[in-house]
């Protein structure tokens, strides 16, 4: 007999994440559902060409919709139209240093964007249909002050992005609790791929890498080099974020690798793929990066690219993630950083 197949909403289709699961969905056999925000140009979608399907092929597994999650007419026609069997909420703006510039539209779009949606459920009755993620994240805790952070680690939130992902985080739980909704929290740790949008610290040095090394020439501006990261890959939390859904209750989890490396440290392995050993001299917004061979300097730390309050250190402790969903990240920093600098050069067409 023919299994029913389950339908998927994704609001953030356009974005990392959004597409990567977009992707890992429809091989799963999901009637998948996304929402993309309205745009000038048609780039937007760029990360969805592969699996794009045109509006006029009849009974598709992938069909995006305009929309914004700041819009609630939006949020309950969308909930109403599509009934979806699990709702992944990943639109977000999700920069942090951004964030700073922006922090009421930060505020609207994360904290009152995820409100609007579980409101949606509740309004067209999918309480005991939907199943609802939302996208928290490891800022929500700011820099680390034991050994590491988990589900129990107290919040301190440093910036307008990790301020409007903990309302996020509030009033999913509030919304389980409240109308016995099956919604889930994912305190993700940060995860990058080639996919990664390019103002994010390790798609900015990978793409450098790329140009560098067919121009040899130039030097990449950066800003605190000290910072550190818990960073995975972004295949491997999908996996996660999906498996959170596929529990047989609603909870939150941290999703991580459980090591942190620095900036710096990227920058030595990514250099290094190309057979560039950087070695650093100066401290803070002084110091540069050289190549140890050629002396060139390579990279700038510069003040522009500071945080008001830096979230100097995250490193997560995944191991309820790993007990009860049975999900460990294969991918391992060094092979991160070389998977991603190596599409990067597959993927560099220079300039004419
Ligand atoms: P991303 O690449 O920046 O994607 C964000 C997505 O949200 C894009 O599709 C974007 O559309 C969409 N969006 C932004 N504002 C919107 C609005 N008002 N209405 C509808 N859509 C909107 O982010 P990501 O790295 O995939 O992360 C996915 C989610 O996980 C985010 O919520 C992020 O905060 C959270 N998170 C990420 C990480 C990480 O390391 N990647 C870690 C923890 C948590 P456009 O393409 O039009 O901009
Ligand atoms: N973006 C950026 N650009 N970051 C830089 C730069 C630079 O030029 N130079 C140093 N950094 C440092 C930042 O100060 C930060 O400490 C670290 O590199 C990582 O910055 P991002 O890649 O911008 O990521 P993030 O950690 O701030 O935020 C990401 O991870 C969060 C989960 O912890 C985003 O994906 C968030 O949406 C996510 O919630």
């Amino acid at each position: 007999m023919n299994k029913k197949r389950k339908l998927a909403l994704i609001t953030g289709v356009t974005g990392q994440d959004g597409s990567i699961l977009a992707d890992f969905l429809l091989k799963k056999n999901y009637i998948v559902h996304g929402v993309k925000r309205r745009s000038s140009s048609l780039n937007s979608t760029v990360r969805l060409d592969r699996i794009y399907q045109d509006k006029f092929i009849k009974n598709k597994s992938f069909y995006l919709h305009y929309g914004d999650v700041s819009d609630p007419s939006f949020c309950n026609r969308i909930l109403g139209e599509v009934k979806p069997d699990e709702l992944y909420h990943l639109a977000a703006q999700s920069h942090v240093a951004i964030s700073y510039e922006l922090p009421l539209y930060t505020a609207s779009v994360n904290s009152l964007g995820t409100l609007n949606l579980l409101e949606a459920i509740r309004i067209n009755n999918l309480n005991k249909k939907t199943k609802f993620y939302n996208a928290a994240t490891s800022e929500m805790y700011g820099s680390l002050k034991g050994k590491y952070q988990n589900e129990l680690t107290p919040f301190h939130p440093q910036s307008p992005y990790a301020t409007s992902k903990l309302f996020s985080f509030w009033i999913t739980k509030n919304y389980r609790d409240s109308y016995n909704l099956f919604a889930s929290n994912g305190i993700l740790f940060n995860h990058e791929s080639f996919s990664r949008g390019e103002t994010f610290v390790t798609k900015k040095i990978t793409m450098f890498i790329a140009k560098y090394n067919h121009y040899k020439k130039g030097v990449l501006y950066l800003g605190n080099l000290s910072s550190k990261r818990d960073w995975g890959f972004a295949d491997d939390y999908i996996i996660g974020i999906w498996k959170i859904l596929q529990h047989s209750k609603p909870e939150d989890f941290v999703l991580s690798t459980g090591k942190s490396y620095s900036v710096r440290d990227f920058l030595k392995y990514a250099f290094a793929c190309i057979n560039i050993k950087i070695i650093f001299k100066g401290k803070k917004d002084k110091e540069i990066g050289i190549d140890s061979k050629t002396k060139k300097v390579l990279v700038k730390s510069i003040p522009y690219y500071y945080r008001p309050n830096e979230v100097t250190n995250l490193i997560g402790n995944n191991r309820k993630a790993k007990k009860v969903l049975n999900w460990t990240p294969k991918i391992k920093f060094k092979a991160l950083v070389k998977l991603m600098v190596n599409e990067e050069l597959k993927n560099f067409t220079p300039k004419k």
